[in-house]
C-alpha cells in the first residue's frame, strides 16, 4: 500500500547481503521508521516484540528469519537450532509454525552449499502468495460490501474492526482491511469504525493510521463502545481477522473480538472473519481446549505508550504500582457465533463441512 505517495510492503530483503528490511510498528502512529534485522535472532526477538506482528507477517517473517539463518550456517544443527528458536517467539498465531515446517521441508533434503539461495527463494514466494492471498480474500470480500451498499443508497457501509488486520499484519493489502481498500477504490463509500484494541492499541495506533493514509472514512471507537453502535444500527457488518482458526471454524483472534461476536449476533449484525489458508490449523478441532493462547507482560495492560505533544514517545503507568495484572492476547469465538469465513478460495461457512469444501486436499480420511 501506499504511504506518503511511496509504495510500501512490510517485509523486503534490504540489501545485496540479504539483510531483511521492516516496518518498526511499536513506532507507528507517531513515527515511521524502518529497521534492519541481520540474522535469526534478531528476527525472533522483532517478531516477540511485535516489531512485526500480525498472523500473515509472522509467517513470512519466520521464513525470512530461516533465511538468515542460512546465510550464516546452513548446516542442518542450524537449521533445526534456528527453526525451534523461532517457533518459539509468539504461540497463537500457526503461520509461524505453518512458514517454518514449509521452509524446513524444502531446505532439509538440498546440500548445504544451495541452502541460502533457495531460502531466500522460498522466503520470497510466500510474502509474494500472502499478497495474492490477501487480493482473493479483498474480492471475495468485496461481494458482501457490494451487496450491503446496494440497499443503503450511497450511504456509507459501516463496518466494525477489531485489533489490526490490516496491510501491516500481512505482507500487503490486509485480510480484513482488502475488501474495504478495493470497495473504497471503486468508489463504494464505507465507513470503518475502528475499535483501539486495548492493552496494546493496534486499532488506534496502527489500523486508524493505515486507513487515513489511504483515505478511508474511519471512526475510532473505545474497544466497549462496539456493542452500542450496534445496538443504534450503526454498524452494517463486522470484520476482523484470525491468528487460528480450526478445522471446525473456531476462530482465535485479538483479545475482545468474542465479545463482538456476542454483540453481533445479540443484534443481527453478520460476523465475517478474513481468514487466509495459511492460518488455518486442520490438525485442530476445538478452538477453546486446543488453541494456546498467548499470555504477554502485564506491563502491557499496566502501561500504555503515546508521545508527547512535542513527539517524543512515553510509555506512562495507568494503575496502582505493583499492581497485579493478566494480559490474555487473544480469545477464541465459536464457530457458531461467525456468519462466514471470508478464504481466498470463496466465502465459507464456519463448520468443518464448510473448509473442507473449500480445501477437500486438507481433509484427512
Ligand atoms: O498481537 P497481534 O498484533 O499480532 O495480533 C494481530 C491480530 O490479532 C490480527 O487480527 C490477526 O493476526 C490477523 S492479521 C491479518
Amino acid at each position: 500500500m501506499r504511504v506518503d505517495g511511496r509504495q510500501w510492503r512490510t517485509i523486503w530483503v534490504e540489501n545485496e547481503a540479504g539483510d531483511v528490511g521492516v516496518i518498526d510498528q511499536t513506532l507507528l502512529p507517531h513515527r515511521f521508521t524502518c529497521r534492519v534485522v541481520g540474522d535469526a535472532a534478531e528476527m525472533a526477538a522483532a517478531i516477540r516484540d511485535m516489531v512485526v506482528r500480525g498472523a500473515p507477517l509472522i509467517g513470512a517473517s519466520a521464513a525470512y528469519g530461516m533465511a538468515l539463518a542460512m546465510r550464516s550456517n546452513p548446516a542442518d544443527d542450524n537449521l533445526d537450532a534456528a527453526a525451534t528458536m523461532l517457533a518459539a517467539a509468539r504461540p497463537t498465531a500457526v503461520n509461524l509454525r505453518w512458514a517454518l515446517d514449509r521452509l524446513v521441508g524444502h531446505l532439509r533434503p538440498l546440500p548445504a552449499h544451495l541452502r541460502r539461495a533457495a531460502a531466500y527463494k522460498h522466503a520470497a514466494a510466500i510474502a509474494d502468495e500472502d499478497v495474492a492471498i490477501n487480493q482473493a480474500i479483498g474480492c471475495h470480500g468485496l461481494d458482501l460490501v457490494r451487496k450491503v451498499a446496494d440497499g443503503k443508497a450511497g450511504k456509507p457501509v459501516n463496518i466494525l474492526t477489531h485489533c489490526n488486520a490490516g496491510w501491516l499484519a500481512t505482507v500487503d493489502w490486509g485480510t480484513a482491511t482488502a475488501p474495504i481498500y478495493m470497495a473504497h477504490d471503486m468508489g463504494i463509500p464505507v465507513h470503518v469504525w475502528v475499535e483501539e484494541t486495548r492493552p496494546r492499541n493496534q486499532g488506534a495506533a496502527l489500523t486508524a493510521w493505515e486507513l487515513s493514509k489511504h483515505g478511508v472514512a474511519m471512526s475510532l471507537i473505545a474497544d466497549n463502545a462496539g456493542g452500542h453502535i450496534m445496538q443504534h444500527g450503526e454498524v452494517d457488518m463486522v470484520i476482523v481477522g484470525t491468528d487460528r482458526t480450526t478445522a471446525n471454524g473456531d476462530v482465535a483472534n485479538k483479545i475482545g473480538t468474542y465479545l463482538k461476536a456476542l454483540a453481533a449476533r445479540d443484534n443481527g449484525v453478520p460476523f465475517y472473519v478474513a481468514l487466509p489458508s495459511p492460518t488455518i490449523d486442520f490438525s485442530l478441532h476445538d478452538g477453546i481446549a486446543d488453541i494456546p493462547i498467548e499470555e504477554r507482560s502485564p506491563r502491557e495492560v499496566t502501561h500504555i505508550q503515546g508521545a508527547t505533544e512535542s513527539g517524543t514517545i512515553v510509555e506512562v503507568n495507568l494503575a496502582p504500582v505493583g499492581i497485579t495484572a493478566r494480559n490474555y492476547a487473544f480469545d477464541v469465538t465459536p464457530a457458531r457465533l461467525v456468519t462466514g469465513l471470508i478464504t481466498e478460495r470463496g466465502i465459507a461457512p464456519a463448520s468443518s463441512e464448510g473448509l473442507a469444501a473449500l480445501f477437500p486436499e486438507q481433509v484427512t480420511p
